[in-house]
């Protein structure tokens, strides 16, 4: 039986190998932000994970970029990959976030939150770390606060959470199995190598349906700007007014 944790702590262990194996594609983000960027330069990685988009985001421009991460050890690995730069890393959670920075733009690939396009229902959905509808909510609104005055949120479109068992580099195999709740899904995250566990973990993720999201941003003090799987992001601005 493996227990629900949310901190990528078994995860963390073979990420970069999942990452890296062809599946995933941060290079192509980077190239798409850096468009939906234009001028802005100072900027928040929501959930830098191992630091593999800042990484493609410094090859492109001079970005100042801050990561943050609840997960040391996903964290670690930033730190590693990142040396280099002068990206400062925070551990807390996005929520929890204490800070007198504002930020030109907020990007996310798949930390905290992002959407997925649901073909049978023609629609998009956001799926979320969070615990709960409030924590989503203290989330968001802690986004609009460290946010400059016409400030954007950038989270990425994936493709849709399925059962899906792919193989990784050295041997590896990357099993993940979806159990769907009403409001809920739990994954289970394993890899293998020549039949036997290495690391295992599960998540569990809340998500919320296209009009209720968009309420939920809404409320926060967010417009949609655009969601384009060809720009492969949703982008949110900062209103000038906040609401609720
Ligand atoms: C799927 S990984 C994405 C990592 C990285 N952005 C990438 O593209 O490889 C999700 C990351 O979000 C982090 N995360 C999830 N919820 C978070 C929260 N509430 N605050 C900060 N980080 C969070 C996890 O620890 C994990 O490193």
């Amino acid at each position: 039986m493996v227990s629900v944790d949310n901190t990528y702590t078994e995860l963390a262990k073979y990420y970069d190998n999942l990452m890296t194996s062809g599946y995933y594609d941060h290079k192509g983000y980077a190239t798409s932000l850096q468009k939906i960027l234009g001028e802005r330069r100072k900027i928040l990685d929501m959930g830098v994970g191992s630091g593999l988009l800042t990484e493609q985001m410094l090859l492109l421009e001079n970005y100042n970029i801050t990561g943050i991460d609840f997960s040391p050890a996903m964290l670690t690995q930033a730190e590693k990959r990142l040396k280099d730069n002068s990206v400062r890393l925070v551990c807390a959670s996005i929520e929890d976030y204490e800070t007198s920075e504002t930020f030109e733009a907020v990007i996310s690939t798949g930390g905290v939150f992002c959407f997925s396009y649901r073909e049978q229902e023609q629609q998009y959905r956001l799926y979320s770390y969070c615990p709960n509808k409030d924590v989503q909510m203290k989330s968001l609104k802690k986004l609009y606060d460290i946010l400059d005055k016409d400030g954007i949120l950038c989270m990425s479109i994936q493709g849709d959470h399925t059962n899906s068992e792919m193989p990784i580099k050295d041997g590896i195999v990357y099993t993940q199995k979806t159990d769907f709740g009403e409001q809920s899904l739990q994954k289970t995250y394993t890899f293998s190598a020549n039949g036997k566990i290495l690391s295992q973990q599960q998540m569990r993720l809340i998500f919320f349906d296209e009009k209720e999201y968009l309420s939920l941003f809404e409320t926060a003090g967010f417009s949609l700007v655009g969601q384009e799987r060809t720009q492969k992001f949703c982008i949110f601005r900062k209103n000038e007014l906040k609401k609720g």
